[in-house]
């Protein structure tokens, strides 16, 4: 459920009529809705209820805008960050260190000094060579640093091979048949307190079976390492649920995969950490667009031309992904078209052939499910700017990231003097 509903024939985030904020703020933007927010945030710590104190740590990548963090701060989440950048965006918004988890399969010296630093809550090593890093760094500052030990299960978590992270070759975690020696050793290096595993196996999944499964090798790896007498006290269960993006489309609920974690973690005698990212923030944001003008090609369906485009919004361009198409004010026709962006590459298509409310220039429409993976992964290709990203509250609304324009990001640039 969210709170992006039509209301009086025109589409609002919770109490604002979108056609307000395009007017106050211009086109492209972000809006995001507080309340879809924390009810996302809700659902998902209910869907874990059964569960003792699970710690959850949101996924910074899928929407690092301050007061996003700033509102699933006040829900009691904690971050799960992939870089020094997130880190610093995570602490800027109020989340308290031990509650950030650092993952990430190429953390720096200098972000592994940063996380030390910072008295993160811990890190997720993804290889041999980076826990003997840390653990150095570690005795040169004289802390330890709690670590958990990322495996990869190899399972299929059957999403878009681009998000599909759990599989043996993909470049994240340890093989889990070298999971118990290198578990062993970290344990026995000074600066470590290797407390716990971990494992990730993709986003998007709309189907709770290659988690269980991956879940299911990970309580067997706990088992062994016990056996051999190392301590483990912490399991990370990562992120990857899936959300709809298509009408009619039905994904676990968070109720569903609480209840499969349940069963398969029972007797584990651990604390869990979960990494949610999409499942919070996707349905908790929209990409708000105005048409700059349709035009026929051939005798297909006409392009209708957004001032939106790839760099704004990158998933179509990059997974194929679908994201739902409507219109702020729809007049009740139907059309089929193109809906494209005006950047110079075939691939900055967001629908091709789809029957979507008639749009016509200066008509306003959305793309819905553009709270995750939107803005964070936009780009100033074709020198155009960051779009700005709003933050709805009931009847009030605030821009919660400035537009950045082309001019601002060529201010950054130099022409040498001997040029
Ligand atoms: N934990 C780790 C270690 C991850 O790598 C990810 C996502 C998450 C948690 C959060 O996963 P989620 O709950 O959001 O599925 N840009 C792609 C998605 C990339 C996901 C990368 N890792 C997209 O737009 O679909």
């Amino acid at each position: 459920m969210d709170h992006f509903q039509l209301k009086n024939g025109v589409l609002h985030a919770e109490d604002v009529p979108l056609s307000a904020i395009a007017e106050a703020v211009g086109t492209p933007v972000y809006v995001y809705s507080r309340a879809t927010l924390v009810r996302h945030a809700r659902v998902f710590r209910e869907g874990l209820s059964a569960l003792d104190q699970p710690h959850l740590a949101f996924a910074v990548k899928a929407n690092p805008n301050l007061a996003v963090l700033s509102v699933l701060q006040k829900e009691g989440y904690g971050a799960d960050v992939v870089s020094g950048g997130e880190l610093t965006r995570a602490l800027a918004a109020g989340m308290a260190p031990a509650d950030v988890v650092f993952s990430g399969v190429g953390k720096t010296h200098a972000e592994l000094v940063q996380g030390l630093e910072s008295g993160i809550g811990q890190f997720n090593i993804e290889s041999e060579e980076e826990g003997y890093e840390l653990a150095a760094i570690a005795r040169r500052l004289g802390k330890t640093a709690a670590c958990a030990l990322r495996v990869n299960p190899d399972v299929d978590a059957r999403t878009h091979e681009k998000i599909s992270t759990g599989k043996r070759e993909n470049k994240f975690g340890v093989p889990l048949d070298r999971a118990g020696a290198i578990y062993a050793a970290l344990a026995a290096e000074d600066g470590l307190d290797m407390r716990g595993v971990a494992v990730h196996i993709g986003s998007q999944l709309g189907d709770l079976e290659p988690l269980e499964s991956a879940f299911t090798k990970l309580g067997a790896l706990i088992a062994e390492l016990r056996a051999a007498g190392l301590s483990v006290t912490h399991a990370d269960l990562g992120g990857g649920l899936g959300v709809p993006y298509k009408p009619g489309e039905v994904m676990p609920s968070p109720a569903d995969y609480g209840a499969m974690v349940a069963r398969v973690t029972s007797g584990w005698d651990v604390r869990l950490t979960f990494e949610p990212g999409r499942v919070i923030a996707g349905n908790a944001g929209i990409l708000l667009t105005r048409v700059i003008r349709s035009k026929r090609s051939g005798n297909g369906p006409p392009f209708v031309i957004v001032d939106a485009a790839m760099n704004d919004l990158a998933r179509p361009a990059m997974y194929g992904a679908w994201h739902d198409i409507e219109a702020v004010a729809p007049n009740g026709n139907r059309m089929t078209s193109h809906v494209v962006g005006p950047i110079c590459e075939t691939g900055d298509t967001f629908a091709m052939d789809r029957e979507i409310d008639a749009l016509a220039a200066g008509d306003l429409a959305v793309f819905r499910t553009a709270g995750a993976y939107g803005a964070t992964m936009a780009s100033s290709y074709n020198s155009r700017g960051f779009v700005p990203e709003v933050l709805v509250d009931g009847d009030r609304f605030a821009v919660v990231a400035d537009r950045i324009p082309a001019d601002a990001i060529m201010d950054a640039e130099r022409v040498p003097d001997w040029l």
